[in-house]
């Protein structure tokens, strides 16, 4: 058996946690040779931690071969303490009618602490957020937590980058499989910019299968962009199960090393490129090089429509930034 791997998970009692734990526990996620050891971090709140205590009966249950052991937890240094992962859900979602920015004054804070914990516990740690808004909050947590690298914070824009994939083969009436080279710019918002530029269809730029340029430009980016506002409208709560099998996607990205030629979307801390502001955690294409390490893929080419697009989300993320100042240590 290889060296366990130690996964916090916070927000552990709520939605995604329940549809993400038990795929992190199989063997789906580090391979069916990696011991798993889980930590569930939830709030100080009786109710809260007995229904964490229920999701660990749950995980128990399941027998899996590679769960070594489950620790349920309302302290952060102790959910922290030796991880490898650390995957932050935990956060207030959204309701209708509301922007994900909106959440930023009550969630902010959540990560200052997350942050520091994380300093105290874990020498090697990569850290995710899921949590809204899920950039700025990852920039929180990073400004937080002295002596770990910023590029081992990441926030998820996976699950945008599914939602295109799906709607540009609907479109061409192919499967999602056919579906490569999808980049998500920016924040996890309504500004983010889904890149059909640079995808392909079959190995095809998209726009010699598609060729309805305006449905391109309009309905696509639209959909991609308002998709979690209309999971919210159909269901009466933020999405869940694609939440969670993007951020496993998401570990798996970063676990293995990224195939020739091809890349996935996370928000990692930029280095200046493509003129996006060193600092912010804006979504990129990014690859793997599965011992650790990442690069922002370098060279793609943008319209200048497409140039417009990604200076709206960057334009965003500097004044959410701004909003948060006070919380940046
Ligand atoms: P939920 O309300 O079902 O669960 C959230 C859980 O977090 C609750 O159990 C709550 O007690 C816990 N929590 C709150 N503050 C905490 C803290 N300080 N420490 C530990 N736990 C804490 O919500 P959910 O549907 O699981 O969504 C969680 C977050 O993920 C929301 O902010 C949502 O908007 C976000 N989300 C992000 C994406 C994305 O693509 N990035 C997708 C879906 C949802
Ligand atoms: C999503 O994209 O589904 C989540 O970020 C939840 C939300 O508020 O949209």
């Amino acid at each position: 058996m290889a060296t366990p791997v130690t996964v916090a998970v916070t927000g552990a009692a709520g939605q995604i946690g329940y549809s993400l734990l038990f795929r992190l526990a199989s063997g789906e996620t580090f391979g069916p040779d990696r011991p798993v050891r889980l930590k569930l971090l939830d709030l100080p709140i009786p109710e809260v931690l007995r229904a964490c205590e229920g999701v660990a009966m749950e995980l128990s249950d399941c027998g899996f071969p590679t769960l070594l052991d489950i620790e349920v937890t309302a302290d952060p240094n102790v959910a922290f303490d030796g991880v490898n992962w650390a995957i932050l859900v935990g956060a207030k979602p959204r309701s209708k009618g509301m922007e994900r920015g909106d959440l930023i004054r009550e969630n902010g804070p959540i990560f200052t602490g997350q942050g520091r914990a994380l300093a105290r516990g874990a020498a090697d740690v990569r850290a995710m957020v899921v949590g809204n808004p899920c950039n700025t909050n990852c920039l929180i947590a990073a400004a937080n937590c002295d002596g770990v690298p910023g590029d081992r914070f990441s926030a998820m824009t996976r699950l945008d980058q599914n939602r295109a994939v799906a709607q540009l083969a609907a479109k061409a009436g192919v499967t999602n499989a056919e579906i490569s080279h999808v980049t998500i710019w920016g924040n996890h918002s309504a500004t983010q910019y889904p890149d059909f530029e640079n995808a392909r269809i079959g190995g095809q730029p998209v726009s010699s299968v598609i060729k309805d340029a305006d449905w391109l430009q309009g309905d696509f980016i639209k959909t991609v962009q308002q998709r979690g506002a209309a999971i919210i409208a159909a269901r009466g709560k933020s999405s869940a199960a694609s939440a969670a099998s993007s951020a496993i996607d998401h570990v798996m990205s970063f676990e293995a090393k990224t195939p020739a030629g091809q890349w996935f979307s996370a928000a990692v801390r930029s280095d200046g490129s493509y003129g996006v502001p060193e600092g912010l955690y804006f979504s990129f294409p990014v690859r793997s090089d599965g011992a650790g390490g990442y690069e922002i893929v370098q060279g793609l080419q943008m319209s200048d429509w497409a140039k417009g697009k990604l200076q709206a989300t960057v334009d965003e993320l500097i004044s959410e930034r701004e909003v948060v100042s006070d919380l940046l240590g």
